[in-house]
């Protein structure tokens, strides 16, 4: 493949700014470090896991010939999404396909590009499905920005792998390689379940999904607002579900109403149907993977409720909810209902109004704001 260039590489449809990049430091030493045993290794033999924008997938297509296949694994569709269309500008000979983590992503797998998830937890799902599908030969480069990685990371790969090697820093971006790997036992549970008694429910999340079991102190807040909602029957839609406790209160709440539980992770995904699932609400609230609303019709939802992200990726970053309230105002029909959590030192009020409609405080209390905004 001739002319791919890091530089050229997009976030689309991320949000885009000055400061956000669609390749790192981590990117280009995991493909450095690895370039030899990709080689060695070709056709259908090498994994990428947890490619952002499609820096690792492209970048290692760039080292293949043009027959040869990878695949590839990314739990956020936004990130699919940007591979994709960085692909078709800038790569349209780079053969991959999408797979979910496990046995069709990884068997006979010979080298394994990742880039470090932040969850431990998530780190471990992944380093046990690739020493449970991989070849024995496998090569697992793991890497990621100095500052977000943990020598914890190095003992969870310690469980999988007999040799595990922190490389050298360059950057600020570091690579762990891990071989000889031991092959692990049972299955784990694909999702950890805890009861929450003080709010009758189950709540479900797989490896990586926002607060894992425990429910966020924004969303306990939201929750004691979802009882005096104006729509109590149409469609609604959790937008960012992370681990659906909001669509399974709002489907408990009101039975007439059909729930949505949306989020680009799919991990996320996973979750919010395991706890509708767990809660007996699996019939009433559908999970979709999806980037920000994106494959719902315009003005054919009566309802969004959204405790949105603060941060893009690692970055804190406005924009990554002024997107979500941008997909909102779409989605709402004339006169449909938006309620919002955020930290009050954020001041959304103002964006919701001059995006979505007339807003109201419905609350506040040291941390948080709940919002509500009527699509005009
Ligand atoms: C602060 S968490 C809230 C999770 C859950 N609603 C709760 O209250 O526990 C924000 C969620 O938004 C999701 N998210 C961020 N950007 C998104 C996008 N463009 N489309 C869909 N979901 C997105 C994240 O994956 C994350 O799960």
């Amino acid at each position: 493949m001739a002319g791919f260039s890091f530089g050229d590489l997009s976030r689309y449809p991320d949000i885009e700014a000055g400061n956000l990049f669609a390749v790192d430091a981590a990117d280009r030493l995991i493909l450095d470090e690895a370039a030899d045993e990709v080689v060695a290794s070709g056709n259908n033999a090498v994994v990428i896991i947890g490619d952002r924008y499609g820096a690792l997938t492209l970048g290692a297509a760039d080292l293949l010939d043009d027959e040869d296949s990878l695949r590839v694994h990314q739990d956020s569709i936004t990130g699919e999404l940007a591979l994709a269309n960085n692909a078709a500008v800038l790569a349209p000979d780079a053969g991959f396909t999408q797979y979910a983590l496990g046995r069709e992503l990884l068997t006979g797998a010979r080298v394994v590009l990742l880039q470090l998830p932040r969850s431990l937890e998530a780190l471990d799902q992944i380093a046990d499905a690739v020493a449970r599908w991989a070849a024995d030969d496998v090569v697992l480069f793991a890497g990621g920005l100095t500052k977000h990685m943990t020598p914890a990371m190095n003992e969870v790969l310690r469980k999988y792998f007999g040799t595990v090697r922190a490389g050298l820093g360059r950057q600020k971006a570091r690579v762990i390689t891990a071989r000889e790997v031991q092959r692990p036992g049972t299955e784990p549970e694909p999702t950890a379940r805890q009861f929450h008694q003080d709010l009758g429910l189950w709540v479900c999340s797989a490896p990586g999904t926002f607060a894992g079991t425990k429910v966020d102190i924004g969303t306990r807040f939201l929750l004691g607002f979802l009882p005096r909602l104006e729509t109590s029957s149409g469609a609604a839609v959790d937008l960012g579900c992370g681990t659906g406790i909001i669509a399974a209160r709002l489907a408990a709440l009101y039975p007439e109403l059909q729930v949505s539980a949306t989020d680009q992770s799919a991990a996320a995904v996973e979750s919010a149907a395991a706890t509708a699932a767990a809660n007996g609400l699996a019939g009433h609230v559908n999970a979709v993977r999806d980037d920000a609303m994106g494959s719902f019709p315009d003005a054919s939802v009566d309802l969004v409720v959204c405790n949105p992200p603060f941060h893009a990726g690692a970055a804190v970053h406005a924009g990554a909810a002024l997107k979500l309230f941008g997909a909102a105002a779409r989605v709402l029909r004339p006169g449909g209902e938006l309620l919002v959590v955020y930290n009050s030192h954020l001041d959304y009020r103002s964006r919701l109004r001059s995006t979505v409609g007339p807003t109201q405080q419905l609350g506040r209390n040291r941390k948080f704001t709940v919002t509500r905004s009527i699509r005009r």
